[in-house]
């Protein structure tokens, strides 16, 4: 086992206040020798200790790759046994400083497997450096690392051209890559890039100048680090304000609390809730530490206002004179980080700010390749593959575009069902139809229409594998409702996939657009007045809990026919089943095919058991007792 030589941080020394605390990014395998760098800057600025260097010295000697010299990977590659333990994302973080800045250094593993853990460093970073082994030149991996950074808002690159001292200093060899380099990278729309020839092993250009590059005149990778202007300046933004939560301790007290995530705000400004345009006044700004006068980024505060309007965790506050966006649906870059693929139209949890919120990738309109920057065709987003979509929110967000502002700019999308974080996303536009198309208010509602039917609407969702006897008990409910002048209407799949979802095969995608559609048409039923029977395989538990979602309490009754798939292959009424085993039918429900069964519907019924009759019969009592009919 290694010995662990990390570094522990130290306490974050000011330096130089008007220069700041700068975040940034190494990119590069270990092979372009990021790990030496990095070991190398901390060794130059002198943060390893003198025990550290004791053992790094002997170590060096046993296990380094570098005769006599000292290894300086060995100082960083300690989080190596970190990362074998398989954590999802793994960003090591490094703190140092110099008497003119403070650091803070993000490390990402190299692999093209990493895209994510790279994309969370970068989110995180305010510049960048690259390694090229100046050997190999421009490859694929420095090109994927560039792509992501840009994506990712990354504005400056130092473009470290490593191991110059193996193709002896030549500056024809600098220039060749450089040149190269600028040729893909101009159209990333970095603000600046600057290449710095180096050798981290022997130090040259790392903190201190050598004669032997003597043709460079640009700056040291230090002097980059220290000198380098990033307009980190989130004071000079606009104010958002994400409130967290409403605080009322007693009636006399209803303050705001949240971070102050850009600009700055002081008693007395004119400020506007994004998304209701309902303005008032700043009257205090309270603190654990008395009252501030002003606040800026950065600032856990609570405000309160002087007059009482409606405000909710997740709001957005703004001065009245420059607001964020208020849309439901938007363009953005969404990276994808979940082993199962991303399916347009599944609706997921947005967190945007404070505020959660459902979404739908509403359309995929292209796969951005990260080696190339090509924009590829694709239905779906694999583990780490980037997108650039169309986005909708069950209501509207306040958005603003990435690129002025990586707080608000940014979201994430959550697993409804297993609260994993499975995509970060960029927002790019407003999507300026949204903001055009309002709901028309209706004077006839769905009670009204459904007072003159005498009786309620619902919708009765059968849910079970193909052939398990759905629509046959759907079509005998529907019978004895129709007997007892209940007025209803059924939706089947078979007949559905000839008419309004004829363009949709059986693959995951165009089941969850099937079961969208459904899911819509029947709440348009339910607001005509009717009963509405459904009965698809439906098989994925997020849509069916959209279309639960989309109608009132207890509108929504799920029925599971809960035929065991033997006795479906059994019956095989259509011979599908024969055909699926036979490889003849692909993406076959039950065979190549997931069926999630419901975890709490209303009803279970087993018509294996007791007969279709029997079933039809137990769901007309539920409706019954439930007072529906
Ligand atoms: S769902 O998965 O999107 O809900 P839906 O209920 O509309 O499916 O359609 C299922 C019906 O389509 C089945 O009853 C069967 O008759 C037919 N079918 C054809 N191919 C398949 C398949 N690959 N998987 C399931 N059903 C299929």
């Amino acid at each position: 086992m290694k010995p662990d030589l990390r570094i522990t941080p130290g306490p974050i020394n000011p330096g130089d206040p008007t220069k700041g605390l700068l975040r940034f990014l190494t990119c590069g395998s270990v092979d372009d020798g990021k790990s030496t760098l990095i070991g190398r800057l901390l060794y130059d600025t002198k943060l390893i200790f003198e025990d550290q260097l004791a053992t790094l010295e002997k170590d060096s000697k046993k296990h380094g790759t570098t005769g006599e010299d000292i290894d300086f990977a060995l100082l960083v590659d300690g989080l190596e046994a970190e990362r074998e333990q398989g954590i999802t994302i793994d960003v090591a973080y490094r703190f140092f400083t110099t008497d003119r800045r403070a650091f803070i250094v993000a490390d990402t593993p190299g692999h093209e497997q990493f895209t994510r853990n790279m994309a969370t460093g970068a989110s995180n970073s305010d510049a960048a450096v690259i390694l090229i082994d100046a050997r190999k030149g421009v490859l694929t991996q420095t090109k994927r690392h560039s792509i992501i950074c840009a994506l990712l808002g990354i504005r400056h690159v130092a473009l470290a051209i490593n191991k110059i001292d193996l193709v002896d200093y030549d500056q024809a060899t600098f220039e060749r890559i450089l040149a190269d380099y600028r040729a893909f990278a101009d159209t990333l729309g970095f603000a600046s890039v600057t290449p710095i020839p180096l050798s981290a092993r022997f130090g040259d250009n790392v903190t201190g100048r050598s004669d032997a590059l003597a043709w460079y005149d640009g700056p040291t990778l230090l002097d980059w680090l220290e000198g380098l202007d990033v307009d980190t300046d989130l004071a000079a933004r606009p104010l958002r304000f994400p409130v967290q939560w409403v605080n009322r301790p007693n009636l006399d007290f209803r303050g705001f609390a949240g971070t102050i995530a850009a600009g700055t705000v002081s008693v007395g400004d004119r400020v506007v809730v994004a998304s209701s345009a309902k303005e008032s006044t700043v009257a205090r700004i309270v603190t654990a530490d008395g009252d501030l006068a002003t606040a800026g980024p950065g600032d856990a505060v609570t405000l309160t206002l002087a007059d009482e309007i409606d405000i909710a965790r997740g709001d957005v506050l703004a001065l009245a004179t420059a607001r964020p966006e208020v849309t439901d649906q938007f363009a953005a870059h969404l990276l994808w980080m979940s082993e199962e693929a991303l399916l347009p139209e599944r609706q997921y949890l947005m967190r945007i700010g404070n505020k959660y919120v459902p979404a739908r990738v509403t359309a995929l309109k292209h796969k951005v390749c990260v080696n190339t920057q090509q924009h590829l065709a694709g239905k779906t987003l694999e583990l780490n593959e980037i997108g650039f979509c169309n986005l909708a929110t069950a209501s509207p967000v306040a958005i603003d575009a990435y690129a002025d502002n990586r707080e608000t700019g940014a979201f994430i999308l959550i697993d409804r069902f297993t609260n994993a974080t499975v995509g970060a996303g960029m927002i790019s536009f407003g999507l300026r139809r949204a903001t055009n198309v309002h709901r028309q208010d209706l004077l006839v509602d769905r009670a009204a229409r459904s007072r003159i039917k005498g009786h309620k609407p619902a919708v009765l969702w059968f849910t079970g594998l193909s052939g398990a006897g759905k629509s046959t008990i759907a079509n005998i409910v529907e019978q004895k409702l129709n007997a007892r002048g209940i007025h209803t209407t059924m939706l089947d799949g078979d007949n559905v996939r000839h008419g309004l979802c004829g363009d949709l095969g059986f693959a995951e995608a165009d089941r969850v657009e099937n079961i969208r559609r459904v899911g819509e048409v029947a709440k348009l039923f339910v607001d005509a007045g009717l009963v509405v029977l459904t009965s698809f395989i439906s098989p994925f538990r997020a849509e069916r809990r959209m279309a639960r979602e989309l109608l009132g309490e207890g509108e929504f009754i799920e029925v599971f026919v809960d035929t065991p798939i033997e006795e479906c292959i059994r019956r095989d009424p259509k011979g599908l089943y024969a055909k699926a085993q036979a490889g003849q039918i692909k993406n076959f429900t039950g065979i190549d095919s997931p069926y999630e069964a419901p975890e709490a519907p209303e009803i279970v019924v087993h018509p294996g058991e007791g007969g279709a009759q029997d079933a039809a019969d137990r769901i007309v009592d539920y409706l019954d007792r439930q007072g529906l009919i």
